[in-house]
């Protein structure tokens, strides 16, 4: 009765923590207590025979109850809205973080609240546009050769992934006529992805982002619009800049004109080390004329350049394929 005893822990013990409870039944112990049997003197069998069968009862239900822990344990509750696993072991293995905002959205966004802070309204750029918002809205005569220079890309049903923000512009320009025309001004800016069909290089990526600004009233000037960069550019580095402009063509503008910005000495600049930083002008009254606006009455500026620029040399980086190489070491870095 004693080694019946210490069987039964035995195999209790056995089925708690197995997978495949039922096994047990076939354990030695077990055989080797049947094996007793023939051992015993006759009229002791009997009730060492009960005994062993009241065991194996208690046995089998032993092993149902286990089975049904077993079934139970593979419906654990499931997370159907986890990005992953919750229930596998590999995730306290799992160098989890938190996700922080790209470099280059977080400083858009900065880019983007200095001007809606000097009283502009902000507007996302499209992503996929046409040959009118492209060019023709903006003066780009067909088949002019200004038009090689946006080196833009086309979809086979002539749909083009806009080259610059300034395909915003007819938009924005259309949108104001009515708050001109009861007395008010157009102050817009439009930021967003752009992409041209270029090498990339160090300098240069076929995906980038563009911030643009438009101002239309009766007395805008370029007094005013070198102004206004002026205060844009000062707000985002956070300190007094020197600037300066020369002759650009564009289409849309005229005079078209190149911003220059003398690096900052905390950015290791020396004096007469000039960084072009964006492309502006009077908007053409041509420009102002397709989106039915009176360029008598009405006159506007415009600007536009790369987030990109701006960002490489508050941070000094020194390669613009970081941005959207998606490495993590340089993300990291921003945290
Ligand atoms: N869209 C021009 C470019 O990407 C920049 C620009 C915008 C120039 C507005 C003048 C006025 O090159």
């Amino acid at each position: 009765m004693q080694d019946i005893n210490s069987v039964r822990q035995i195999l209790i013990d056995k089925i708690a923590t197995s997978n495949s409870p039922a096994d047990v039944l076939k354990s030695p112990e077990l055989k080797k207590l049947y094996s007793v049997i023939g051992t015993l003197p006759a009229n002791e069998r009997g009730a060492y025979g009960k005994s062993i069968n009241d065991l194996k009862v208690e046995i089998q239900s032993a092993i149902d109850s286990r089975m049904d822990e077993i079934d139970n344990a593979a419906v654990e509750p499931l997370d159907v809205t986890a990005p992953f696993d919750i229930n596998s072991s590999l995730i306290e293995l799992m160098d989890t973080e938190n996700g922080t905002k790209h470099p280059l959205i977080r400083e858009l966004e900065n880019v983007v609240d200095i001007f809606v802070r000097m009283g502009f309204e902000a507007i996302e750029s499209r992503q996929i546009d046409d040959d009118k918002h492209m060019f023709e809205s903006l003066n780009f005569p067909d088949n002019h050769p200004a038009r090689d220079g946006y080196d833009t890309f086309r979809t086979e049903e002539n749909f083009i992934p806009p080259a610059h923000t300034s395909t915003m512009q007819n938009r924005i320009l259309s949108a104001g006529r009515d708050r001109l025309e009861s007395g008010g001004q157009i102050a817009a800016v439009s930021y967003g992805r752009v992409f041209r069909n270029e090498d990339v290089d160090v300098t240069h990526e076929h995906t980038f982002y563009q911030c643009e600004g438009v101002f239309v009233s009766e007395t805008a000037s370029l007094g005013e619009m070198l102004g206004t960069l002026r205060s844009f550019f000062e707000a985002y580095y956070g300190q007094k800049l020197k600037i300066k402009t020369q002759p650009a063509y564009f289409p849309f503008v005229e005079p078209g004109l190149e911003f220059a910005i003398e690096r900052p000495a905390v950015l290791g600049g020396k004096p007469g080390d000039w960084l072009e930083m964006l492309g502006c002008g009077m908007i053409h009254p041509n420009v102002l004329e397709l989106a039915g606006i009176d360029s008598k009455k009405y006159r506007g500026f415009a600007w536009g350049g790369g987030v990109e620029r701006l960002v490489m040399l508050k941070y000094g980086i020194e390669d613009l394929r970081h941005f959207e190489s998606g490495k993590l070491q340089f993300l990291r870095e921003f945290k």
